[in-house]
């Protein structure tokens, strides 16, 4: 078991800093530039432990990689023409690779298997596989979870609904629908991040985005030769949350992905007070980016309720975290989506924050928060989960002992360098 142990010192989150290559984003450029038979240059590309789950997966269907000066190369088979895997396909951790794969698979002229760790192996996969049965596929799982496996199948077009709260469930709809025989008109009932539908616009002419509606037309005709990862703001989210909780802060984040359905969470923490704004704004491979500027601030406890969670998906732990040190109360609502992320968060977010010297509580699928002035430390555990791994990380830096992560290595998944980033700040 990998023990990181962070000693009792001062941080003050000030300067500059580039988090990595947004994670969504990144498994998104790899699986769109297998339609291209030509070279796609993508820049920025998050390579961490999820994003190679994507790369292994597509290059096991017979799409290859070149790396050149930071920037990676792909040259694809083209959407008809993927190769059949000699073998189970290994989505490691990584639930975007298990879910867009399973829609892109499922219309093809082969079986595909695929698998993952322990922690993916407990994820329900009926989520995706009921939406893409609707529209001619043909999948068996485990009982709902993995190994699932994808049979020959012909994809109709037609109409579909969408009621789930994923957007993986939802690219794999847009996925599956590429390499069916019609158009494909997809109805989406809840908003939920759209990177999917902004980067097949950007590199197709495939799609037509109308409010809530989406038609897809097989077969993606290539428009465009680069994708430009933005950094990701799921990552900011803890150096914006240490900036904010630690006197004398004053961080920049650069050039960070701030579209409406990621950064939910910066209104929130504006609404408790938190001083951010963005500057330098512009629009990167049809994403709005911006850098992110925060400042030390006192936050106050508020409410957040069940409609906003999925545009805060990611970023509840350290929402909570910021709850616990701010003044007052809050409460969060209908966290029952936590459950099933890599690992049950509401378990993981509670249990670490109380050890730590949180008053935090768990009733049904709520958390309910009274802010304290300071943590005291102890010996946390991450549950393999880079996020839970993160967010004690930073809370570390309001404990009056130090802290223990055990299993900090799952920093890996999202952000690999986390705790160079992190050490930065150090101040004594
Ligand atoms: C993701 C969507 C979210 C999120 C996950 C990445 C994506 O999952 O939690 O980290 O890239 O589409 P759900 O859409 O299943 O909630």
């Amino acid at each position: 078991m990998s023990e990181y142990l962070i000693e009792k010192s001062k941080y003050i989150f000030s300067g500059e800093l580039k988090v990595p290559g947004d994670k969504s984003i990144s498994h998104r450029a790899v699986i769109l530039s297998t339609f291209n038979k030509d070279m796609t240059k993508i820049t920025n590309l998050l390579l961490s432990d999820d994003v190679k789950s994507t790369m292994y997966a597509v290059g096991s269907i017979g799409v290859m990689f070149a790396e050149n000066n930071g920037k990676i190369f792909t040259r694809g088979t083209g959407i008809r023409e993927y190769l059949e895997s000699p073998e189970t396909i290994d989505c490691g951790n990584s639930g975007t690779t298990a879910r867009l794969l399973t829609g892109l698979l499922s219309g093809q002229n082969f079986k595909s298997v695929l698998d993952g760790d322990k922690s993916l192996r407990l994820r329900p996969m009926d989520r995706v596989k009921e939406p893409l049965e609707k529209i001619g596929a043909n999948i068996s799982t485990n009982n709902g979870n993995m190994p699932i496996t994808i049979n020959p199948s012909k994809i109709n077009g037609g109409n579909i609904k969408i009621t789930s709260p994923s957007a993986q469930v939802k690219s794999a709809v847009i996925l599956a629908g590429l390499t069916g025989d019609s158009e494909l008109n997809i109805e989406l009932e809840i908003e939920t991040r759209n990177h999917t539908e902004i980067m097949l616009n950007n590199f197709t002419e495939n799609i037509k985005i109308n409010g809530n509606k989406i038609l897809i037309t097989p077969d993606p005709k290539i428009i465009n030769d680069t994708i430009d990862v933005p950094n990701d703001p799921s990552s900011a989210a803890f150096f914006i949350i240490g900036a904010l909780l630690n006197v004398n802060s004053h961080l920049i984040l650069s050039q960070v992905c701030i579209n409406p359905s990621r950064v939910k969470f910066i209104d929130i923490l504006k609404e408790m007070g938190g001083d951010i704004s963005f500057e330098n704004k512009g629009i990167l491979s049809g994403e709005p980016v911006a850098d992110i500027v925060v400042k030390s601030s006192s936050l106050k406890g508020i409410n957040i309720s069940k409609n906003d969670i999925p545009k805060l998906i990611d970023e509840i732990p350290v929402i909570a975290l910021a709850m616990s040190l701010a003044q007052g109360d809050s409460k969060i609502e209908g966290l029952n989506e936590l459950r099933f992320k890599e690992s049950d968060r509401i378990t993981s977010i509670v249990s670490q924050l109380s050890i730590l010297g949180a008053n935090i509580k768990n009733i049904g699928d709520d958390i309910e928060i009274s802010g304290v002035e300071e943590f005291k430390g102890g010996l946390c555990d991450s549950f393999n989960d880079h996020r839970i791994a993160m967010m004690i990380a930073i809370a570390s830096t309001r404990c009056k002992n130090d802290v223990k992560i055990s299993n900090y290595n799952c920093v890996d998944i999202s952000y690999p360098n986390f705790f160079e980033s992190f050490t930065k700040f150090k101040k004594d």
